[in-house]
């Protein structure tokens, strides 16, 4: 498929968009300090904090914050599980499978898996993966190419 342009200058801090590659939904997360803050804490908690199983993330983006600029998250929201596509929760709080104190990212309606806002799942969940990475590069500061 052909690769696809994403502007994302109107993008605030918080807020995610969805663009559309090879069919599949891929989100644009501009995450904030607090939500980069989180991926640190969770380290023991993930099944793959450093995302190095192969097919899911590029070499390139194998690292905490699971992107070239930590402030944006892009990949494919598509659950590794049975391919539904999870919702987004950026708050904290609770959640089923989490319990009370779950920081948010994002949470699968069909069989319950947690991810977090770099799209890492957590342990004991029915996804068996991270959230994949697409190839992407950056343009220029504000244009995104997406393939
Ligand atoms: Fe997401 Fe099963 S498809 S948990």
């Amino acid at each position: 498929g052909a690769p696809v342009q994403v502007d994302i200058s109107a993008v605030a801090p918080g807020q995610m968009i969805t663009a559309e590659w090879q069919g599949k939904p891929v989100w644009i997360l501009r995450r904030t300090p607090e939500m980069l803050a989180t991926l640190s804490k969770l380290t023991d908690d993930l099944v793959d904090p450093m995302s190095q199983r192969p097919g899911f993330t590029p070499e390139w983006a194998q690292n905490e914050h699971r992107s070239i600029n930590p402030e944006w998250m892009v990949m494919v929201g598509i659950c590794t599980h049975l391919g539904c596509s999870p919702s987004s929760r950026f708050a904290a709080g609770t959640s089923q499978g989490m319990g009370s104190d779950w920081l948010g990212g994002y949470l699968c309606p069909c069989h319950g898996s947690v991810f977090d806002f770099a799209g890492r799942v957590f342990k004991n969940m029915p996804a068996p993966d991270n959230l994949p990475v697409p190839p992407y590069y950056f343009i220029d500061d504000t244009n995104i190419m997406i393939g």
